[in-house]
C-alpha cells in the first residue's frame, strides 16, 4: 500500500494508486456549525488558498454529531467530518501535509482522533528571553503537528517575563541582571542584560490570540514558592529573611524562596493570580513547586509560627498546605492547578492536582491514587538536553508504556508535554537546533495510539516536514545528529557525565 506522509500518523487510513489534482486556490465549503473557523483560519499555516464556497467545492467541512475525531475521504473530492471545530481543523491540518507542496494528494480514506488530550511544549522565556515571533513560529508548528498545549513557564530567579499592573515594578526591575551570565552561559542581548525584556499584558493577549486561532491553549506558569528570586529581589520583604538580593545570574536551586508564613507573600501571589487568570483563559494554571529547599522555613519565625497553628508537622507539609491554599483559590475561579512532581512530597495534597512528572517515581503513585498526570520525565523528553542524553528515538517513545505504571492507572494520564528550558539556549539557531525535529517526535507520541507508532516509518515521514521548515526558513537538527551512535557518540556522553562539554551537540561535530 501506498503510504501517506503525514505527521502525526493517523490512526487508520487506507490508500489507492489514484491521484486527485486541485488548484492551489482551493474551495472550501463549510458547515454552518463550524462558521466560527472561517475568521480563525491562520494563513500561513496552508499550502493553499482557501476560498470559502456555497457549492461546487474542492473540499466540504461537515458537521457530523457524536463523531470522536475527524475523517477525511479523498475520491472526487475531499469531504472531511468532525463534530467539534478542532477536530474540522486538524482535518485540514491533515489535508495540508497531504499535499506536501504540490498540488495533489492521493485518493484516500482516513479516520483519525487523537490519543491524549493534552499534547504540550513548554518554554522557558525567563532563563534567556524569546520574544513572540519566535513564540509565534513555534505555535506555528505546533499547530502543524495537532499539539494543543503551550506551556508558557514566564518567571524564575533569573527573570521576571510579565507585567503585573498592580506592581509595575515587579516585570520592570524583575527581568533585569546587572550582570552576564557567570556559569559558561552567553550573555543576553540588550541593555543591562534584559531591560525591557518583558512580556506586556497586551504582548500576552496577542499570544493567547494566536494560539487560539491555531486550537492552542496558553497555560501560564508562575514558579512559586521557589524559583521566585527574581520577585524577591523587587520585594525582598517576602522572603523568610527579608535581605536584600538581586535577580539570578547564575542557575541552580537556590535556598532563598517566598515565605509562606507571611500572610504578605499570600495576597501578593494571589494579586499575581488574580490578573494572570484574567489573560488566560486556560483551564489550567501552572505554579511550579519544583525543587523547593526548606532550609529558611525551619529557620523562620512566622514560617514555624503558622506551622504551629495550623498543626502541619513537617516543612514538606508546609508546602503541601501551601498548594492546597492556592488550589482552592484557583478552584474559586474555574481554573485547575498544575504542578511538578515535587507538589507531591506531602501527605495531603488535594486529588485535584495534576501532578507534571520530571523525576523519580511519583506519576505512578499519583496515577494509582487517581489523580491526572502529565508525562515529561527529563531522561525522555527534556528539549534542552543534548540529543545524545534525549535522541530522537527515544523522545518518540514517550508514554505511559515507558513507565511501570498499571494498565488500570493509565487513563489518569492526561497527556504528555516536553519542555525547553533555556540556560543554555542563547539565541534562535540553537532554539531552533533543540526543538526540531523533536517537537514532531513529541506530537506523533501525543497523538498517535503505540501500536500505529513506528520509528523507522516516522523517520521517512520526517523528511517531508524537514522540507516545510526549509520552506519557512526555520532551523533543525540535521538527521546526522539527532540520534547520535557510535565511538564519537560514546565519547560525547563521556564529556557531557564529566561535565566537561556544557553544550556538546551545538559546538562540537558529531
Ligand atoms: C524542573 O526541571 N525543575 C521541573
Ligand atoms: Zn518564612
Amino acid at each position: 500500500m501506498r503510504r501517506i506522509n503525514v505527521i502525526p500518523m493517523v490512526q487508520n487510513y487506507t490508500v489507492d494508486e489514484k491521484t486527485l489534482a486541485f488548484h492551489t486556490n482551493l474551495k472550501v465549503f463549510l458547515d454552518d456549525k463550524f462558521i466560527d473557523i472561517k475568521d480563525r483560519i491562520p494563513e500561513n499555516l496552508w499550502q493553499f488558498k482557501i476560498e470559502f464556497v456555497k457549492e461546487n467545492a474542492d473540499v466540504e467541512i461537515v458537521c457530523k454529531e457524536d463523531q470522536k475525531g475527524y475523517t477525511l475521504a479523498a475520491k472526487e473530492r475531499v469531504v472531511i467530518t468532525s463534530s467539534t471545530i478542532e477536530n474540522a481543523f486538524y482535518g485540514l491540518i491533515t489535508l495540508t501535509q497531504l499535499f506536501n507542496g504540490k498540488n495533489t494528494i492521493p485518493a484516500c480514506e482516513i479516520e483519525d482522533a487523537p490519543r491524549f488530550r493534552y499534547r504540550g511544549i513548554m518554554l522557558d522565556v525567563a532563563r534567556h528571553f524569546f520574544g513572540k515571533k519566535e513564540i509565534k513560529e513555534l505555535l506555528d508548528i505546533m499547530a502543524y503537528n495537532k499539539m494543543n498545549v503551550f506551556h508558557w513557564h514566564l518567571t524564575e530567579d533569573q527573570g521576571w517575563r510579565i507585567e503585573i499592573k498592580k506592581y509595575p515594578e515587579l516585570a520592570k526591575r524583575g527581568c533585569v541582571r546587572d550582570d552576564e551570565w557567570t556559569n559558561a552561559l552567553r550573555h543576553m542581548k540588550g541593555e543591562k542584560y534584559g531591560e525591557g525584556m518583558y512580556f506586556t499584558q497586551e504582548d500576552i493577549k496577542e499570544i493567547v490570540a494566536y494560539a487560539k486561532d491555531r486550537m492552542i491553549t496558553v497555560v501560564p506558569e508562575i514558579d512559586m514558592p521557589g524559583h521566585i528570586t527574581s520577585a524577591l529581589s523587587v520585594f525582598p520583604e517576602l522572603s523568610c529573611e527579608g535581605k536584600p538580593l538581586k535577580v539570578a545570574n547564575q542557575f541552580g536551586v537556590k535556598h532563598t524562596i517566598g515565605c509562606v508564613g507571611n500572610p504578605d507573600f499570600i495576597s501578593f501571589i494571589k494579586d499575581v493570580i488574580d490578573e494572570v487568570c484574567e489573560l488566560f483563559p486556560a483551564p489550567y494554571f501552572h505554579i511550579g513547586g519544583d525543587e523547593v529547599p526548606k532550609s529558611k522555613w525551619k529557620n523562620c519565625p512566622k514560617c514555624q509560627a503558622l506551622m504551629k497553628q495550623k498543626g502541619i508537622k513537617t516543612e514538606n507539609d508546609l508546602q503541601g498546605w501551601f498548594t492546597n491554599e492556592i488550589m482552592a483559590y484557583l478552584a474559586e475561579k474555574g481554573k485547575r492547578l498544575i504542578g511538578w512532581n515535587e507538589i507531591m512530597e506531602t501527605a495531603d495534597l488535594r486529588k485535584d492536582a495534576i501532578v507534571q512528572w520530571w523525576m523519580g517515581k511519583y506519576a505512578e503513585k499519583w496515577a494509582e491514587r487517581g489523580g491526572n498526570v502529565i508525562l515529561s520525565q527529563n531522561i525522555v523528553c527534556y528539549l534542552d538536553y543534548p540529543y545524545i542524553l534525549t535522541n530522537l528515538e527515544k523522545i518518540y517513545s514517550l508514554g505511559p508504556e515507558r513507565s511501570k505504571m498499571k494498565e488500570e492507572n493509565k487513563k489518569n494520564v492526561l497527556g504528555i508535554e516536553a519542555p525547553l528550558w533555556t540556560e543554555f539556549v542563547y539565541d534562535k539557531k540553537k532554539y531552533d537546533f533543540m526543538l526540531y525535529p523533536r517537537v514532531q517526535a513529541v506530537a506523533e507520541a501525543a497523538w498517535t495510539m503505540p501500536e500505529k507508532k513506528n520509528y523507522n516509518d516516522f523517520e521517512g515521514r520526517l523528511t517531508y516536514a524537514l522540507a516545510d521548515l526549509d520552506r519557512r526558513g526555520i532551523g533543525y537538527c540535521p538527521p546526522k545528529k539527532y540520534n547520535p551512535v557510535g565511538f564519537k557518540g560514546l565519547r560525547q556522553r563521556f564529556l557531557v557525565g564529566k561535565r566537561i562539554i556544557k553544550d556538546p551537540n551545538y559546538e562540537v561535530e558529531l
